[in-house]
């Protein structure tokens, strides 16, 4: 063996249908269509049908695959209990989210892998709902059959029935997140089921991959970031404070988008609406994004730093009235779709996944009893 290629940049180790992209020309396929319009069109329902049947569904099939989807949306007696006890310990919403992920019975008897996968999905959104009516000392409200994935998990926070708007804008987030080829978390679960374990213990493996703040947990400080900057009135000084400290300004860079990632135009658009003219939060936001790519590219002349997703994520998850503290869960309850697809992919031809390390210890030691050392 040769090198060690930390970080695995451009080391291709699946083929897939699902999504892909290109860092240089800022564009992004999901299930054939570019994001912008699977983004703006899809429900979350047909994003998932897409990416478990591999077509859109007509009328019939899709009404189906929404009954399917509700019937797995409950969880056990068991579980509210673990999510309780993670509440009462003001534990973050992806630990809870693990947590009730891996108490809940997810499998199926005959252990179907689709249908598991299925009820995986369905059961996300009901334990972060779950989960945060304790955090605010309220009971969990039952998902309701009638609503669609997105408006039951606004419905399941609040015990209100969401207005379209933000129905609405919760599914472009959803679609524009679902699946972003073989990122971190996706990559740990396609290493689970690898093993022929399977997709549930995918799902909860991943879970903890997609929590780190290199991945998905840079949401929640880019809008305390926001807030920060919004009161001070002043981006510069605070961009500067952060590069001259060394410090990363969470919602910028990514390892495969040398330019502004295609996702952030599609959720900016989809924020905005949320935002009134005379609330100026929205333009300190855009405010901020200008001064920022401008002195990243002052600070950092070697690298191509932009926007990535996670600014605008911020932005339109505040503005649907998601809490601040799931915006990580909640790109969870997106992407366990783009997971679970990857995951019954990775079965359709499986080869275990299991690169090498580079042995950089000691060798040839003798071994010495514990009383002379
Ligand atoms: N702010 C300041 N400097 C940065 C940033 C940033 N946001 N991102 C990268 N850099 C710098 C690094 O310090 C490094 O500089 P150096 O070579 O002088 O040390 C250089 O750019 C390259 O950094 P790497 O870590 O090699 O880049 P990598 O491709 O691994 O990083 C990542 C990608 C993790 C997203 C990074 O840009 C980052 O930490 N961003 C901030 C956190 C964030 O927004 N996370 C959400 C990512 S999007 C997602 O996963 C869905």
């Amino acid at each position: 063996m040769t090198g060690v290629n930390r970080g695995l940049d451009g080391v291709a180790v699946a083929e897939t249908r699902l999504s892909t992209m290109d860092g240089e020309a800022g564009e992004l396929i999901i299930g054939g269509f570019p994001v912008e319009e699977l983004a703006d069109n899809a429900t979350f329902e047909e994003t998932l049908y897409l990416f478990f049947r591999g077509r859109l569904p007509d009328a019939e099939e899709l009404s189906a695959f929404r009954s399917d989807l509700a019937e797995c949306r409950a969880i056990g007696d068991e579980v509210l209990a673990v999510l309780r006890r993670a509440a009462e310990e003001e534990k973050p919403a992806m630990d809870a989210l693990r947590m009730g992920a891996a108490a809940a019975n997810l499998g199926t008897e005959d252990g179907d892998p689709e249908a598991d996968a299925l009820r995986v999905v369905a059961a996300f959104p009901t334990i972060v709902a779950a989960y945060w009516r304790y955090r605010v000392g309220e009971e969990p409200i039952e998902p309701d059959p009638d609503l669609g994935h997105a408006a039951n998990y606004l419905y399941m926070l609040t015990g209100e029935r969401p207005d379209e708007r933000a129905v609405r804008g919760l599914e472009t987030y959803l679609n524009a997140v679902v699946d972003h080829g073989l990122n971190a978390s996706t990559f740990t679960a396609r290493v689970v089921v690898s093993t022929e374990s399977d997709v549930v213990s995918a799902a909860t493996a991943a879970v903890g991959t997609l929590k780190g703040p290199l991945h998905g947990g840079a949401p929640g400080p880019v809008l305390d970031m926001l807030k920060e900057i919004h009161e001070s009135g002043d981006p510069e000084a605070y961009v500067r404070e952060k590069l001259e400290a060394d410090e990363r300004l969470m919602g910028f860079g990514h390892r495969i988008y040398r330019v502004r990632d295609p996702r952030a135009a599609v959720l900016e658009a989809a924020a905005e609406q949320f935002y009134d003219d005379d609330d100026d939060f929205f333009e300190t936001i855009t405010d901020f994004e200008d001064v920022a790519v401008d002195l990243l590219a002052e600070y950092k002349p070697d690298r191509d730093l932009e926007t990535n997703v996670e600014f605008y994520t911020a932005a339109l998850l505040h503005g649907v009235g998601v809490p601040q503290e799931l915006f990580p869960a909640t790109f969870g309850i997106a992407r366990v779709g783009g997971w679970m697809a990857h995951a019954l992919e990775q079965l359709e031809d499986n080869r275990l996944i299991r690169p090498e390390s580079r042995y950089t210890g000691e060798r040839g030691r003798s071994w010495t009893p514990i009383g002379e050392r």
